[in-house]
């Protein structure tokens, strides 16, 4: 029996959230309705954060609102703070995401504030989060380099991470937010975090800005890890992040994984599928702004 991988597809938030134009809120959800067909255990579907900050996700209620859930599919959104939490949950998030940043410098853009404030503005939607049973997924952002920082020191991740599973996180993605990473870095860097947490409560969440985040996927599969977060049609970036391109094509990584002999679950066919329409709401996008 080939070996299961898990892809978090995150194409409707992480890939959408950056482009510049407003998708229609139909467009989101025929997207999400198309994913949810295609053999995904979670679809992230919006963020509840702030609309001035990311004006692409303010619908993120109405995409909840609207789409037809199928059964065995978990449906994610992430939440920077306790009103977001609150706005996922009232939405009808069966998970909810919360994101760290492993540089002082990144969490001051893509948050307006410190590592530790972001930490203890985050113990509330921890908590709530337990008392509701609802799984609760971190995100650590910049884990081998940050855009204003420079590169990464790999305890520092790893002491974010111990934060995170404090908080009570079942599971923790490693952001590479630019697609800097190398095999090198991102596996000095889970060398460190294996430390804080179990391979099989860890995530990779490679953006493909720099042509290696299959690469890196690799390095992380040889560290144990067997859950990765892509987008389809790789869309992406994110809006704090100057540089950072695309998350990693899920149709890529599924392909990628199955080359190397892992069941990911997916028909590629429909992963296919999702991933022109994708393409196709980015291009007009473009189109629009030239
Ligand atoms: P702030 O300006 O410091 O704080 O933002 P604030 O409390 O003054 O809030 C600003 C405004 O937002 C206020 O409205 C609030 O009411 C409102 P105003 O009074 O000006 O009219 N507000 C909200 N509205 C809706 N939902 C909320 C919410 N909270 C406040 N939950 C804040 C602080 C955290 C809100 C802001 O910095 C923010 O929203 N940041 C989010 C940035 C973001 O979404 N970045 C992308 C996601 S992270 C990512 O992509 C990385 C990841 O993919 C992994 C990786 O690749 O590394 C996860
Ligand atoms: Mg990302």
């Amino acid at each position: 029996m080939p070996e299961y991988v898990e892809i978090v597809e995150v194409g409707p938030r992480d890939g959408l959230q950056n482009e510049p134009r407003f998708i229609p809120t139909e467009d989101k959800i025929r997207l999400v309705d198309c994913l949810s067909q295609a053999g995904f255990r979670r679809i992230e579907v919006a963020s509840f954060v702030s609309p001035k900050w990311v004006p692409q996700m303010a619908d993120g209620a109405q995409v909840l609102a609207g789409i037809r859930r199928v059964p065995g599919v978990r449906y994610a959104a992430l939440a920077p703070n306790l009103r977001g939490y609150q706005s996922a949950r009232a939405a009808g998030a069966d998970e909810v995401a919360i994101f760290v940043s492993a540089s002082e410098g990144f969490s001051r853009a893509n948050l307006n504030c410190s590592i530790a404030e972001s930490l203890e503005r985050l113990a509330p939607v921890a908590a709530a989060a337990q008392d509701d049973s609802i799984p609760l997924r971190g995100y650590v952002s910049v884990v081998t380099d940050c855009p204003y920082d420079g590169p990464v020191a790999p305890a520092s991740v790893a002491q974010v991470v111990a934060a995170l599973r404090e908080l009570g996180c079942a599971e923790v993605s490693l952001g590479d937010t630019i697609g800097q990473g190398r095999p090198e870095t991102v596996d000095a860097m889970l060398q460190a975090v294996l430390q804080e947490m179990p391979a099989e409560r860890l995530a990779g969440h490679f953006h493909d800005t720099a042509g290696r985040a299959l690469a890196n996927i690799d390095a992380a599969l040889e560290r144990g890890l067997r859950i990765f977060d892509a987008a389809v049609g790789g869309l992406g970036g994110c809006p704090y992040a100057p540089g950072a391109a695309g998350n990693v094509a899920t149709e890529s990584v599924a392909a990628h994984l199955a080359r190397r002999g892992f069941e990911t679950g997916l028909d590629l066919g429909l992963v296919e599928r999702a991933a022109v329409m994708a393409r196709a709401m980015r291009s007009r996008g473009q189109e629009q702004d030239t």
